[in-house]
């Protein structure tokens, strides 16, 4: 069976070539010339920084881990693929290209990288891609074409939304044994290993550093120790993973927050569980992503106020205060895809015009409209964060707040829910939940085979 995937990229190139077509044409460039990246040497070592390659060469292929790799693009022309492959018995050369998508180049191997120039266009105008050393002739990055690509990467090919819905189904499996290890009494390290086995990946595959927060560490956005210790059941409250995982070059970014108890931190995640999926129902084309970031602050104010953290203001006073920002001081999400904070999210048009921020609002990631193929995340928070406490404990809003409420429901550190949303034409698909149904299906059905039916169990008795 050939895999759908093989179909949907034919598509994707199509797309890509297109826009780049009219992006060239539109800024005055006869080539582009895009490069995968090189290795980065750390200081006074002979170690090398993980390869990150350029998110503009992995939007054409889906090779992720080899530097030293370029693409020639001259509109109307198959584009080259210069691909590294030396010579080498100390690191393993990259294998030969295979797979849906060589047809779609003409691949010329390079074994010696200082050579690739001998297949740059030899005249005409040149766009390069690149972080460059200054010995590469072209104009390096031009604004004109890269706000124009920018722009016109929120609206994602089928070929795009698929990867990131396998790597959803990845990611899920990783959040799934993840819960089970904090369940199990698991260190965050061991957490995160669990994760990392059962996505798949290593920690360089996983499209940003696994957020794995015991307790009060939940309370710091981008927590990214992994402590070794193992707390007692009586100390062990609360457990928030923010993790994705890549297939392809394209991310998941998934959170989930658990509580240890049946308690009312578990009512609280249970009421951010609902209002996420809210927000997410309001999805469609034509909204204004910044009303579902206001929408969001609006909820967690209910929520404050429901708990009972915030007294003597109802759920409009505490936004207009600004209270609500002290618990969810992020935005409510951005756009998703080749990178895990996809470019693109401020773009009016693709001319380089910006659509601001929401006043008070500094975090906001995405500022535009939504349309269909756009993926983005919606993942509101509510925190119990020390430094922004102490603030609010400072300032004239402090009379509202129900302090021994507060200090009691630290030691949780705090709740974000995340999940990635695919518009459609009319609505949306929430490439997470499913992602989760189809792990915990296959999880099932496994243990069912691993139970002996009763009828085996008969027979094997009267053996
Ligand atoms: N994992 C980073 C974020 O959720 O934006
Ligand atoms: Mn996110
Ligand atoms: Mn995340």
């Amino acid at each position: 069976m050939t895999d759908k995937i093989a179909s949907l990229y034919a598509d994707h190139i199509h797309t890509v070539r297109e826009r780049w077509d009219r992006a060239l044409a539109e800024t005055g460039f006869d080539h582009a010339l895009i490069a995968g990246g090189s290795l980065h040497g750390a200081f006074l070592d002979d170690q090398t920084y993980p390869f990150f390659v350029n998110p503009q060469f992995k939007a054409w292929v889906p090779v992720v881990d080899n530097p030293n790799c370029w693409i020639v693009y001259t509109p109307g022309r198959k584009p080259l693929l210069v691909y590294w492959q030396p010579v080498d018995y100390w690191y393993k050369p990259a294998d030969t290209p295979t797979g849906f998508w060589v047809d779609q180049f003409d691949i010329r191997i390079l074994p010696d990288e200082t050579k690739a120039s001998e297949h740059f266009p030899r005249s005409g105008k040149v766009a390069l891609i690149a972080e460059s050393d200054g010995t590469v002739k072209g104009e390096l990055n031009p604004k004109a074409l890269i706000d124009y690509l920018h722009f016109e990467r929120a609206y994602k090919t089928d070929y795009e939304i698929e990867c990131i819905r396998r790597a959803n189904v990845r990611s899920a499996r990783g959040h799934v044994a993840a819960e089970h290890a904090f369940r199990n009494g698991d260190s965050e390290y061991e957490i995160h290993l669990a994760y990392l086995r059962a996505a798949d990946s290593t920690e360089e595959e996983v499209p940003y550093p696994n957020i794995v927060a015991v307790n009060k560490n939940a309370s710091v956005l981008h927590y990214i120790q992994h402590l070794r210790i193992r707390l007692d059941e009586p100390k062990r409250h609360s457990f928030l993973i923010d993790a994705g995982a890549s297939y392809n070059g394209y991310a998941s970014d998934i959170t989930r927050t658990y509580s240890r108890r049946n308690d009312e931190f578990q009512k609280l995640i249970d009421a951010m569980d609902d209002m996420q999926q809210s927000l997410v129902a309001a999805i469609k084309p034509g909204v204004n992503y910044p009303d579902i970031h206001m929408m969001a602050h609006r909820k967690v104010a209910e929520i404050v106020v429901r708990f009972g953290f915030v007294k003597d203001l109802d759920a409009d006073g505490v936004v207009k205060k600004r209270i609500s920002s002290v618990f969810l001081p992020h935005g409510v999400g951005h756009f998703l895809g080749l990178q895990v904070h996809d470019v693109g999210g401020f773009s009016a048009d693709k001319h380089g015009k910006t659509i601001p921020k929401p006043e008070g609002h500094p975090y906001l990631r995405l500022t535009r409209k939504i349309e269909p193929s756009m993926v983005f995340t919606i993942e509101p928070g509510l925190y119990f964060i020390d430094s922004l406490l102490s603030e609010l404990q400072k300032s004239e809003n402090a009379k509202y707040i129900n302090w021994g409420k507060i200090d009691a429901f630290r030691k949780f550190g705090g709740i974000r829910i995340e999940d990635d949303i695919a518009v459609t034409k009319s609505g949306h698909e929430n490439l997470t939940r499913p992602a989760f149904a189809k792990v915990q299906r296959a999880a099932k059905a496994a243990a069912a085979r691993r139970r002996p039916s009763p009828s085996k169990k008969g027979r094997s008795a009267r053996k």
